[in-house]
């Protein structure tokens, strides 16, 4: 078997690949090799002693293309330690933490295929020029101009950093 991780994401507007390169970094800079790569452009995980995947959420959700990745590969996944992280909003409102337990209920139906070894929680990045306008993304608009959330990006990079360091020993690496 390689000796590669590989760091696979769901992303639509970016984020979500900018915290996987973030995570890739680190992982790289311990001396580990590493691919990320967009779930979509990963055919097999035969290559890999290790994954951690992450989507975007949209409507409290994995995105849908990250389900059928998790899908698709639970059997393999099941096989190499495993690590998933999701990036939200809802981690960047002030009273964030009060909602942080309540995040993992929109991982459970990972849990359900296959139960990582670590979980990461990020804030992301909200930029309604990158959005289509649709029914959806006016509501996340209408919270917005609501002030529940702002537009920018809130992306923690020191947190990204520490939980991927914390999962060294965690994927045996
Ligand atoms: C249509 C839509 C729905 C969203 N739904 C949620 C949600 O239910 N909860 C949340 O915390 N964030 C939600 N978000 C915010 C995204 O999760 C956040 O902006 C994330 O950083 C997007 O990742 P990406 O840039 O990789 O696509 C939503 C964003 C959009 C555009």
């Amino acid at each position: 078997m390689n000796d590669k991780v590989l760091v696979t994401y769901a992303s639509r507007a970016g984020s979500t690949a900018g915290v996987a390169e973030a995570i890739g970094k680190t992982l790289t800079e311990s001396g580990i090799q590493v691919d990320v790569l967009p779930m979509q452009e990963v055919e097999d995980l035969a290559p890999y002693r290790a994954v951690v995947a992450g989507s975007a959420i949209r409507g409290r959700k994995w995105l849908p293309e990250a389900m059928e990745f998790l899908h698709d590969h639970q059997g393999e996944l099941r096989q190499k330690p495993f690590a998933a992280f999701m990036v939200c909003i809802t981690l960047s409102m002030k009273n964030a933490e009060q909602y942080r337990e309540g995040l993992k209920d929109w991982t459970k139906p990972v849990y359900d295929m296959v139960r990582p070894v670590c979980e990461g929680y990020f804030a992301g990045a909200l930029d309604f020029s990158k959005i289509p306008f649709s029914l959806n993304t006016l509501a996340m608009r209408l919270v917005a101009l609501a002030g529940a959330w702002k537009e920018g990006d809130h992306c923690d990079w020191n947190a990204i950093r520490t939980w991927t360091e914390s999962l060294l020993p965690l994927l045996h690496l």
